[in-house]
């Protein structure tokens, strides 16, 4: 047996009201006197930002805020971010918002501390220290970015999604208030529900970690299935198999808030120690080329993957119907491992996302393109359960996505 790490953000707030009670503890405990605070015009629309800058003026902390974020940051937003944050010199930066805007922070924090450019520390492990102090804020039930050790952001030159993955990017608090999901229309839940559930399953289907392949002497985040990354990934895909719908159907059921939002967070910490894959591989190229949402990509690729992972993840899948809510037990498991790929197809429908390739402006001479881009992301496929052995094994996943 290999030995296996667990590795989570410093410390986790979580519950309604969690902000209003608790941020301010967080930057004293920070010794911070300085936010930068990185959101979006939505959020501060929302009244989202408000609500956080309160318990900040309360503790006499002096706040500046950024309010141009926007969804899969371009790589030049980034940097206009980080601009405005060295003219303040912030001694925290807090993220708040869904996943682009706490990604965004957290490459504030980390070019803060270590200079250069965000294209410099992408991959596995190239961040040389510790960033400045962070805290995130979620605002959707999705990324679980407030907990992961990643950052993403859009390289505009490559056309493709890429990500910054390091221990250093766990954020120092995650202050999860589900209280403040509750301003998400249908298909932000719905996205970023979907997104929350391909981390759980991703982690629950790694690869074990005992026969993880890492090359000797390189290191990684993602290391593969381990007992603890295992429950949680379990606990997160049946919270959503019992919340993703209602939360999408009536923004204002606070239970299916709360229940989503714990299941972002505990996805979160599954896929951050287990890894993603070749779902996260095949959307980034997508989620590069055309205007579709992370989510709404790794949800309309999910199944896909599923089907293709069958035949070396077939006892893994089988265990998935009983966690989605399925009341009949089947004990064949090839039938049950269908069963889960069809229950997950029924979900992406109820929840209205979409199913085609071709319907989100994905036209079919890019998808050799496409496959070539996600063969490239070793570290993500080397922790799907069968390895895709050839870019044409990927591009024959795209067309039947397509
Ligand atoms: N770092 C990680 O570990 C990680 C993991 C998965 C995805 N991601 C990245 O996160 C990004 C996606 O994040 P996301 O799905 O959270 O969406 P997002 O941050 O892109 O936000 C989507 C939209 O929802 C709006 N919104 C957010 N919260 C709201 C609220 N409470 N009320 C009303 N509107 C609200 C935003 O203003 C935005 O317009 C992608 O770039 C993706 O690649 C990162
Ligand atoms: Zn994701």
């Amino acid at each position: 047996m290999r030995t296996w790490s667990f590795s989570s953000a410093g410390t986790l707030f979580f519950g309604r009201h969690a902000v209003r009670l608790h941020l301010g503890e967080a930057c004293e405990r920070l010794r911070a006197k300085r936010a930068f605070i990185v959101t979006d015009a939505v959020l501060v629309q929302a009244g989202v930002l408000a609500q956080t800058l309160e318990p900040l003026t309360q503790n006499h902390i002096h706040c500046t805020t950024f309010e141009r974020v926007t969804p899969e940051p371009p790589v030049e937003l980034v940097r206009q971010c980080v601009a405005a944050a060295r003219d303040y010199q912030p001694d925290v930066v807090i993220g708040l918002g869904g996943g682009s805007n706490m990604d965004t922070a957290k490459l504030v924090a980390m070019i803060l501390a270590h200079g250069g450019d965000p294209l410099d520390y992408t991959g596995d492990c190239r961040v040389p220290g510790p960033v400045r102090p962070l805290i995130a804020i979620p605002t959707t039930a999705g990324t679980g970015s407030e907990v992961s050790a990643a950052a993403v952001f859009t390289d505009t030159t490559q056309h493709i999604k890429v990500s910054c993955l390091s221990p250093f990017l766990r954020p120092h608090f995650a202050i999860v208030d589900p209280l403040l999901t509750v301003s998400c229309p249908a298909k932000v839940t719905a996205d970023a529900g979907i997104d929350a559930l391909t981390h759980a399953i991703e982690a629950f289907c790694a690869v074990d970690n005992n026969a993880f392949p890492l090359p000797s002497g390189e290191r990684t985040v993602y290391q593969g299935k381990n007992p603890l990354a295992d429950a949680l990934a379990r606990e997160a895909i049946r919270l959503i198999g019992q919340y993703l719908r209602r939360a999408v159907q009536n923004g204002h059921d606070l239970e299916a808030r709360d229940g989503m939002a714990l299941a972002a967070t505990l996805g979160g910490l599954a896929f951050s120690n287990a890894g993603v894959a070749l779902v996260h591989a095949m959307e980034y190229p997508v989620g590069g080329a055309v205007h579709v949402s992370h989510g709404a990509g790794n949800g309309l690729l999910l199944p896909y993957v599923m089907a293709f992972n069958k035949p070396a993840a077939r006892a893994t899948l089988a265990q998935l119907p009983a966690l989605l809510g399925a009341t009949r037990h089947n004990d064949d498991e090839d039938a049950a491992a269908d069963e889960a790929i069809a229950l997950v197809m029924k979900l992406r429908a109820d929840i209205g996302i979409p199913t085609r390739l071709r319907d989100i402006g994905v036209t079919e001479d890019m998808l050799p393109g496409f496959a070539t881009k996600a063969f490239a992301i070793k570290r993500l496929l080397r922790v799907n359960p069968r390895m895709p052995q050839s870019e044409e094994e990927i591009l024959g996943i795209y067309k039947m996505a397509f």
